[in-house]
């Protein structure tokens, strides 16, 4: 076991501080990595602040971040993949139990049996996982991912969570040339939705609550902007989408957009609100509409999800900033107001 720096929060009412954590010594299937940039998605700071108690209560002291890229400093004696010096990154599952019909299947993400990469017990040093608003992290070659070598770091961190959360249903349910598409919520999630479906070919319709977002929508690959307040701007477009993808983190009316699906068409949810969001039967009834959830993606799908960003140059729009400006960037992603996924550059953290 060795110590490392880290930021963490004491309570759910606490600001994140800085703090110092172990971390197992690298076993012979491990990898080390010093932390070079580690997005912060809206899943940490629902964490942090225990919004999801019902469902899986934050251990205090906790370490969020799920988002990162790093350089390899040292391997176990088994390790084949990678060597010092590589590139690496790490997105939200760090270890599962390889067996079950989920894990045979390449889908990681659904096993009964999986670590998170924070908040999960941990099985080498108890207590639970640390995420990566920290130095450094070891982890199981196995969910270590390599990262195109042509990416910006601070951009490629948020492809580990956001990109892959957005990637994975757009390819389940079929994205492609010819397909209407909605993307709700442009935050971190949605730019990345509403980038991958302009790339994989879709007609792509982007909905904000944030006007001011509008010229960005149409930038990132969007073909229509809808400002959802404007009910007359929805009603243009009901009853005509194949496919909806919901990337809203707060409490907000889905029959709106379950309205707008054609016959048979799939409103999938990837947004976590704290509250659980009320479904009117008749907004399916009619149309035959499909509701459904999505969760990351397997260790496979985010590779090929990564070679997809290499081959088309996707990275997330990103505004780097120290960790020391953490607590500020928490309230800020309340307000909506990044564009469009925070990157924390944890060269920061050594002057903790
Ligand atoms: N399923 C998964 O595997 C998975 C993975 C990662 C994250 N998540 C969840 O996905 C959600 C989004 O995460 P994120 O990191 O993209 O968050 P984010 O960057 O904060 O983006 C959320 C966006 O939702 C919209 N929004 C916020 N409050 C709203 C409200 N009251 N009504 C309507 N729209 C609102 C805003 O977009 P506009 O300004 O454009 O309206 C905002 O930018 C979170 O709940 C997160 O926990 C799920
Ligand atoms: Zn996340
Ligand atoms: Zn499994």
């Amino acid at each position: 076991m060795y110590k490392t720096k880290a930021y963490s929060a004491a309570s759910a009412t606490s600001p994140l501080a800085s703090a110092t954590i172990p971390r197992r010594d690298p076993n012979e299937h491990d990898v080390q990595i010093e932390i070079l940039f580690c997005g912060i998605c809206h899943s940490d700071l629902h964490s942090v602040r225990n919004e999801w108690s019902s469902l899986m209560p934050t251990v205090y002291p906790i370490v969020p971040g799920h988002e990162i890229v790093g350089r390899v400093t040292e391997v176990g004696s088994a390790v084949t993949k990678y060597k010092p010096g590589d590139l690496a990154a790490v997105g939200c599952l760090v270890d599962s139990d390889g067996t079950c019909p989920e894990c045979q299947a390449g889908l990681e993400q659904l096993c009964p049996n999986q670590t998170l990469t924070f908040n999960s017990p941990d099985k080498h040093l108890g207590g639970v996982t640390y995420g990566g608003y920290s130095d450094s992290v070891v982890v199981d070659e196995r969910f270590v991912l390599r990262l195109p070598s042509n990416l910006d770091l601070a951009g490629a961190a948020p492809l580990l969570c956001a990109g892959i959360t957005t990637y994975s249903p757009l390819r389940r349910w079929g994205v492609t040339r010819g397909k209407k598409v909605g993307v709700v919520g442009l935050g971190g999630l949605g730019h990345m939705g509403v980038k991958f479906a302009h790339a994989l070919g879709a007609h792509v319709v982007a909905f904000t609550t944030s006007p001011g977002k509008k010229e960005d929508a149409l930038r990132l690959g969007a073909d229509e902007v809808v400002v959802s307040r404007n009910a007359d701007e929805m009603q243009k477009h009901a009853g005509s989408f194949d496919f909806i993808l919901d990337a809203v983190s707060a409490d907000h009316d889905i029959n709106a957009y379950i309205n707008l699906l054609a016959r048979d068409g799939t409103l999938t949810i990837v947004g976590a609100p704290e509250k659980p969001l009320a479904v009117s039967a008749f907004s399916l009834l009619m149309g035959r509409r499909n509701l459904a959830g999505s969760i990351i993606g397997g260790i496979a799908e985010t590779r090929e999800m990564l070679d997809f960003c290499g081959e088309h140059n996707i990275t997330a729009d990103v505004e780097v900033i120290p960790i020391q400006k953490v607590n500020e960037a928490y309230e800020r992603l309340l307000r909506s107001d990044v564009k469009y996924r925070f990157s924390i550059d944890m060269a920061s953290l050594k002057s903790e």
